[in-house]
């Protein structure tokens, strides 16, 4: 890693700057209401791949049906994922229903206070653990998220990628320098101040509000005059690419979805039957007779594609009206949902959510 030139030393006036700004910009946000952990938890897990606008009904509804960790370590998996439906990365809510269970059998349902124990939580990893530790229990345990990253590269003027985790770690530990005290009020304010300042002043990209700043005056990077040109990011590795045939098989009023794998992309999620590839409408009598139907002609078709973390997916589904012919050849995962069941009761990802539309 090439070093800072500096290392990485923070101006010891950041937190009373930062804190400062806060009392006055700070956002309303029903998770900054309280300092109960498992809600801060919650809203710190929601928050980490998915935009504030989207995540604030997200919090509401999973409170209002998980009102504590025991009811959500007591809740139906299928309950829990249908209520992240259309988040995505569904791993949060599996590990977060994993760690509550964990909470009440080894934490007596108390969450626990030592960022060290709540690092050994599923899902959770040094920046929820010192979201939690510093909002909740007052304690000087940094939270670098992305948006911090930015700002430390800014104000520091880091002319490397910030996204390693030598980078991180040395951000981490520059910012656990100038912490305010434990116990003293502040170090749930700072945390915040500085995840507020990444989302309102210090904007990605060409963006940044510096004549807004509270930090303007030490800011090396807006010194320089290169604010919007930073921070560097790691290069990422392309995304592999599969191509998806979707069946949207129509019967009776009702559709067929099976529950995918337990492993893997979007795991025990539902789906509609799906093949690799992307086969022309010729190929669906022979492979639906496999499936114990008969189909029609295609009544319709959308084309789609859906962006995950490593892989990208080019999906055509077709929507096929069809009739079971051999009851016995239909495949035992396949269920008969109506539309009604699908908005109420099966968690379907937004990868094949974007197809109902052809049921009309
Ligand atoms: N992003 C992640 N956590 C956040 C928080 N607590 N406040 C604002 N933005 C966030």
């Amino acid at each position: 890693m090439k070093k800072n030139p500096d290392g990485l030393k923070i101006p010891i006036e950041v937190p009373a700057l930062l804190c400062a700004w806060y009392e006055s910009h700070a956002r309303a946000l029903p998770f900054r209401e309280t300092k109960d952990p498992y809600c801060v938890w919650l809203s710190e897990i929601m928050l980490q791949q998915t935009r504030m606008e989207t995540v604030v009904p997200y919090y509401r509804r999973f409170l209002s049906a998980f009102p504590s960790v025991r009811a959500l370590a007591e809740a139906d998996e299928n309950h829990v994922l249908k209520l992240w439906e259309g988040l995505g990365y569904y791993s949060r809510a599996r590990n977060l229903q994993k760690a509550a269970k964990i909470v009440v059998t080894e934490h007596q349902g108390i969450f626990p206070a030592d960022p060290a124990e709540i690092q050994k939580l599923p899902g959770i990893g040094a920046y929820t653990a010192g979201a939690v530790a510093s909002l909740c229990y007052d304690l000087p345990t940094p939270a670098v998220d992305g948006n911090v990253l930015r700002v430390a590269a800014r104000l520091l003027k880091i002319e490397t990628p910030v996204d390693t985790t030598p980078m991180k770690y040395a951000i981490t530990e520059a910012l656990r320098k100038i912490y305010p005290p434990a116990g003293a009020g502040k170090c749930g304010i700072f945390t915040q101040s500085l995840m507020e300042l990444g989302a309102l002043v210090c904007l990605p990209n060409t963006e940044p509000l510096c004549e807004a700043c509270p930090l303007k005056e030490i800011c090396r990077a807006h010194k320089s005059g290169i604010a919007a040109e930073l921070p560097f990011l790691s290069a990422k590795h392309p995304k592999k690419e599969e191509a998806l045939t979707v069946l949207i098989l129509s019967a009776g009023g009702r559709v067929a979805i099976r529950k995918r794998e337990k492993k893997g992309l979007l795991s025990s999620l539902w789906e509609f039957p799906n093949v690799k590839g992307l086969l022309p409408p010729t190929a669906f009598p022979a492979l639906l007779a496999g499936f114990g139907l008969k189909c029609g002609k295609p009544a319709a078709d959308l084309e789609a594609v859906h962006v995950f973390t490593h892989i990208r997916w080019r999906m055509r589904a077709w929507l096929l009206p069809c009739a079971v012919q051999n009851k016995e050849k239909t495949p035992p995962d396949f269920v008969w949902a109506t539309l009604e069941e699908l908005s109420r009761v099966y968690a379907l990802p937004t990868a094949f959510r974007k197809f109902l539309k052809l049921l009309g």
